[in-house]
């Protein structure tokens, strides 16, 4: 008991010095009576979980997009930039939390509880429905198994399926169907969103998803993905509003060529009768 309390301290006083706008700051630990007790900062909007299915859900595509992205920025500073780098170990919508500007932040990792899932493997750490399939069969640990769980959220975020409810049977069915995403998107979205961007987004999804975690990409690919698509519709609004603007100037200076035009000719009108 006490090894493991110990261990546990450990763990905690090196995610304690993990710092990132995109991970749920640990504030402070209490230990009493064998119990640890981890004080977070609060995130005024819940989980990703409530929002996506609870009573009041409503995030709008915008949102999604920039949640995926807050998710992403965060995995990669685990991955990449935290030294040891750091595994979640149990990315899943109800680790994502949200703070008061809907900034998405990761929660809880590097501390996920043990999960028996079938009598055998005790060890195996994770969630139902997020884990990734090769990690369960081989029980070997690695990146691309928070790059699985992390797919499984991309695809929720685009349907609003929760993975208890077959939102893998749903995805593959999708992939073989003729109308493919577009015909598992969430019913709050249709008409709502960018369709290309949700295919975009589909598509590194489904690489996260690939069965064999080599062939998924690393966390620094699937935010390169995610940025750009939030920069071509940055810039495509830039575009648009030159556009619009532009148009409305020549329209404009059309205007007052034909409003100088008529008093010219109101004027020699004026002239001849005179
Ligand atoms: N820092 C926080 N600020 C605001 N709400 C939080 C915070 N941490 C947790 N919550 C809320 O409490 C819920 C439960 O969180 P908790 O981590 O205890 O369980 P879980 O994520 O559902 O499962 P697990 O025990 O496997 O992590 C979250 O889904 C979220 O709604
Ligand atoms: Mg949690």
């Amino acid at each position: 008991m006490f090894l493991i309390l110990n261990n546990m301290l450990v763990q905690v006083l090196l995610l304690g010095r993990l710092h990132h706008r995109n991970l749920v700051n640990l504030i402070g630990y209490c230990v009493d009576k064998g119990q640890c007790i981890l004080v977070y900062q609060f995130m005024s909007n819940g989980s990703l979980q409530n929002l996506l299915y609870g009573e009041e859900k409503n995030l709008s595509w915008d949102e999604r997009l920039q949640i995926a992205l807050d998710i992403s920025h965060g995995i990669e500073y685990l991955h990449e930039g935290a030294v040891p780098p750091v595994i979640h170990r149990d990315l899943k919508s109800a680790n994502i939390l949200l703070d008061n500007s809907m900034r998405a932040k990761v929660a809880d990792f590097g501390l996920s509880k043990e999960e028996i899932f079938d009598g055998q493997n005790s060890a195996l750490k994770g969630t139902y429905g997020y884990i990734d399939p090769a990690y369960v069969s081989t029980s070997k640990l690695t990146m691309k198994s928070d790059i699985y769980s992390f797919g499984i959220i991309i695809f929720e975020l685009i349907t609003a399926i929760h993975p208890h409810q077959n939102l893998l049977e749903y995805v593959s069915l999708a992939a073989m169907d003729h109308d493919g995403i577009d015909g598992i998107l969430d019913k709050q979205l249709v008409e709502k969103c960018d369709i290309e961007e949700v295919r975009q987004l589909a598509i590194i999804a489904h690489k996260c998803l690939h069965k064999l975690p080599k062939k998924r990409p690393s966390i620094g690919e699937v935010s390169q993905v995610m940025s750009r698509i939030k920069h071509r519709r940055q810039h495509g609004r830039k575009e648009n509003m030159s556009f619009r603007s532009g148009t409305l100037s020549r329209g404009l200076s059309q205007l007052e060529d034909q409003h100088g035009e008529l008093n010219r000719t109101a004027s020699m009108n004026h002239n001849q009768n005179g």
